[in-house]
């Protein structure tokens, strides 16, 4: 499996993994092909993203091919705020199963903590969509999901410290992940470590900024490969922009999840690990933060379980 992290239930995540939030249907299953042929054992999906059977059609391509068994590879999955009743979370993730063709995923997440009614769009326009099942209830559906087979692991995203703290006075099984957005303009530190002081393995989405929203949403932050100081970086290591980014954020102890539709780039971004960077630019990289998301879902920010109320 190449470079894995150990979860807290013994099973192994692979550090780097492919994204495939907004990747095309038409072009995610060679994605996924290509991703696999260079060495990943790890893909990001979410019901959410509308391209789970196309992800799920480039994974048996390879496995028909003979270049992976089902066992070599970590699925991710995640549950969408609309099914956070108890009741609707196993049927839920059976639904991700048929799309992927997969008997199991390796990792289910609660993809949010807030909660939308099941009759409402899956972006509520206003607080009319929200509902207020607690995302402990949720929880218990999760479990259920690990006591049934369909998934190894469970975990949450985009959960803060006290809604973590909260999950694990509540829980029969632990989560083995937080997938939060990490990158250098927000490297989340302090989650971090109290993620690791819980076992709790951080996965940082949006690990290269989201360079497609640029230009797209006011005030986004510039992504960090696009700083002329990592462009003259990445010369010096003989590497590029997203492999200097994706290299410090594995050496804060994370996984990470790039999204590439191109091939050439899902090489490069896992091309990560045969250079160190000096003293100098991780103090650099790490100057970068400003707890600046590209991710702020500030849309949702009336919701009683809206997470980014608190610092971390
Ligand atoms: N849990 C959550 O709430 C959540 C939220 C957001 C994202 N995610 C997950 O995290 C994954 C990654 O986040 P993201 O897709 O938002 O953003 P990202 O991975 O930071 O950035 C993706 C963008 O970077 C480009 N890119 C990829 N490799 C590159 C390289 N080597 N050099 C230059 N540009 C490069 C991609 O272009 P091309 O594809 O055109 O090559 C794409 O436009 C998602 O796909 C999804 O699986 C989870």
């Amino acid at each position: 499996m190449g470079h894995t992290l150990k979860l807290n239930n013994g099973h192994e995540i692979p550090i780097v993994g492919l994204g495939t939030y907004k990747s095309p249907p038409g072009q995610v299953q060679e994605a996924v092909k290509a991703a696999i042929t260079c060495g990943y054992r790890h893909i990001d999906c979410a019901w959410f993203y509308e391209n789970e059977a196309e992800v799920g059609q480039g994974i048996h391509a390879k496995i028909a091919d003979g270049t992976i068994k089902r066992e070599d590879i970590f699925i991710t999955s995640k549950l969408w705020n609309n099914f956070h009743a108890k009741n609707s979370v196993v049927p839920m993730l059976r639904d991700s199963l048929k799309k992927l063709n997969l008997d199991y995923v390796d990792l289910y997440l609660i993809h949010w903590p807030m909660g939308f009614k099941e009759t409402a769009p899956t972006l509520p326009p206003d607080s009319s969509g929200y509902s207020d099942v607690d995302y402990i209830e949720t929880w218990q559906g999760m479990e259920e999901c690990v006591k049934l087979g369909l998934a190894k692991s469970i975990g949450l995203s985009n959960f803060n410290s006290e809604q973590i703290t909260r999950i694990l006075q509540n829980c029969t099984i632990k989560p083995v992940v937080n997938q939060v957005e990490v990158n250098p303009n927000i490297n989340q530190k302090k989650l971090i470590k109290f993620c690791k002081d819980r076992d709790i393995v951080v996965v940082g989405f949006c690990p290269l900024g989201r360079s497609n929203y640029v230009g797209l949403r006011p005030n986004f932050p510039t992504p960090t490969i696009h700083d002329p100081k990592v462009i003259e970086m990445a010369k010096k290591y003989n590497k590029t922009p997203a492999q200097i980014v994706l290299n410090y954020l594995v050496s804060l102890g994370i996984s990470v999840i790039p999204k590439s539709v191109t091939p050439s780039r899902i090489a490069e971004n896992i091309d990560i690990f045969d250079f160190r960077l000096d003293t100098d630019d991780i103090a650099y990289l790490d100057a970068c933060n400003k707890n600046q998301r590209c991710s702020p879902q500030s849309n949702h920010a009336d919701h009683k379980y809206f997470p980014f109320k608190i610092e971390f």
